[in-house]
């Protein structure tokens, strides 16, 4: 599958032409259902690319897949701090059998929300970059429960999905309680791009904005 024109993501949600691509939100079907193979890799895909870490930086995250901005294929980007940023196109993972972490984890497309999240402690991603390399990606902690988190968002699944029980139920409480809830877009502006620029030029890397 090829990547779409961002214009037409833009026109979608009404957002203006120098706003990042608007956030797709928790109920949306892209975001529910397994994204598709890139089998092109033109300006198109570069293009996106390029799209979801402006709009990524914006939100602020540390990572975003595809689906995020509606946008049904395999490819996610990350930035989760001291230089391991990149994105992966056609992401293959591994969990590293052993060791799991429990931490609060979070996404974009459902903001506001955080509950415990077992993981993986480590994970390795294979899969290519926009120009068809081979890329690998591999890490612990919060790098893992990234890797692990937007294949995952591939794979048209969110990490609430993945809770257990008790707190299952009351993140689906949470989610219909939301402001949010019902809108199929968190848009994002110009504004949001340029206070975030300044917020990483200080050095704030608050990590209560580990969304993904
Ligand atoms: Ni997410």
């Amino acid at each position: 599958m090829t990547a779409p024109d961002p214009a037409a993501l833009r026109a979608a949600a009404q957002v203006p032409a120098d706003a990042p691509l608007p956030l797709v939100l928790h109920g949306q079907p892209v975001l529910h259902t397994p994204a598709a193979e890139v089998t092109a890799f033109d300006a198109a895909l570069a293009a996106l690319v390029e799209e979801m870490f402006t709009t990524m930086y914006a939100a602020p995250g540390v990572g975003l897949a595809a689906p995020q901005v509606g946008v049904g294929l395999r490819v996610f980007v990350y930035d989760v701090g001291r230089g391991r940023r990149g994105h992966v196109v056609n992401p293959v993972l591994e969990r590293v059998p052993g060791e799991l972490q429990t931490d609060l984890e979070g996404c974009l497309s459902a903001p506001g929300l955080e509950y415990d999240t077992p993981r993986a402690l480590h994970a390795r991603v294979t899969g290519v970059d926009v120009t068809g390399a081979p890329v690998v990606v591999e890490g612990e902690g919060l790098l893992a429960r990234c890797l692990q988190h937007e294949v995952d968002h591939l794979d048209g699944m969110l990490y609430l999905d993945r809770l257990g029980g008790r707190t299952r139920k009351q993140a689906a409480k949470d989610v219909r309680a939301a402001d949010w809830h019902g809108d199929a877009h968190r848009v994002l502006t110009r504004a949001d791009v340029l206070e975030q620029e300044a917020r990483r030029a200080a050095g704030d890397d608050d990590p209560d904005d580990d969304e993904l």
